[in-house]
């Protein structure tokens, strides 16, 4: 049994918002040194890709988390599974997601972030799905807003499956209830 995967953002599409963003982050951060906070597993591909087209110094490092229980219904308690390793205190730093979804994990790590001392906190994303906000939160850099479809590939998974498709593509519903 295998799923059928409709392209929604090709591989080239999604290398050259890439290199837009990181010119972007590079004109906003001259001067300065970015601390890059990727939130695993999802967001490990789009966060080397954009690291390696910003040219101002970057520093990286990676957080897990999860959300307390049914998503569709979390209190936006997030547990953290693994923590960075450096401080951010007196430090720009940017979290790196691959989308944002309901908004509820970012805004979370945010809070955190701003206990911790971080001098300016963005966020910068893959995709975005504004429709399914429930707490008001826009990222900085967002590569494509999409419409509420799942979507898998560039870090994203279905049941942990799918996260090296160099492609964003839509898991057809027939084949995902199978
Ligand atoms: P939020 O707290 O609801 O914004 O959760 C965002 C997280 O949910 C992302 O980091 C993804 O791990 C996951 N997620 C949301 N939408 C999708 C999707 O369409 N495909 C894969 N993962 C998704
Ligand atoms: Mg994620």
């Amino acid at each position: 049994m295998s799923d059928t995967i409709r392209v929604m953002i090709t591989e080239e599409e999604v290398e050259e918002k890439i290199r837009s963003l990181g010119e972007q982050i590079s004109r906003d951060y001259e001067g300065k040194s970015v601390m890059l906070i990727g939130i695993l597993k999802g967001a490990s591909f789009f966060m080397c890709e954009l690291a390696k087209r910003i040219t101002v110094p970057v520093f990286i490092d990676f957080m897990s988390v999860s959300s307390y229980g049914n998503s569709s219904k979390s209190s936006g308690v997030v547990r953290i599974n693994m923590d960075i390793n450096e401080p951010v205190e007196g430090k720009d730093i940017i979290i790196v997601e691959d989308i944002v979804d309901t908004g509820r994990t970012l805004n979370y790590l945010m809070e955190l972030m701003r206990g911790r001392g971080a001098n300016s906190i963005k966020i910068a994303t893959l995709l975005d799905k504004p429709d399914r906000r429930v707490v008001d939160l826009i990222p900085d850099y967002a590569g494509f807003s999409i419409p509420n479809e799942f979507v898998v590939g560039w870090g994203m998974d279905y049941a942990q499956k799918y996260r090296n498709l160099p492609y964003v593509g839509v898991v057809e519903m027939e084949a995902k209830d199978k």
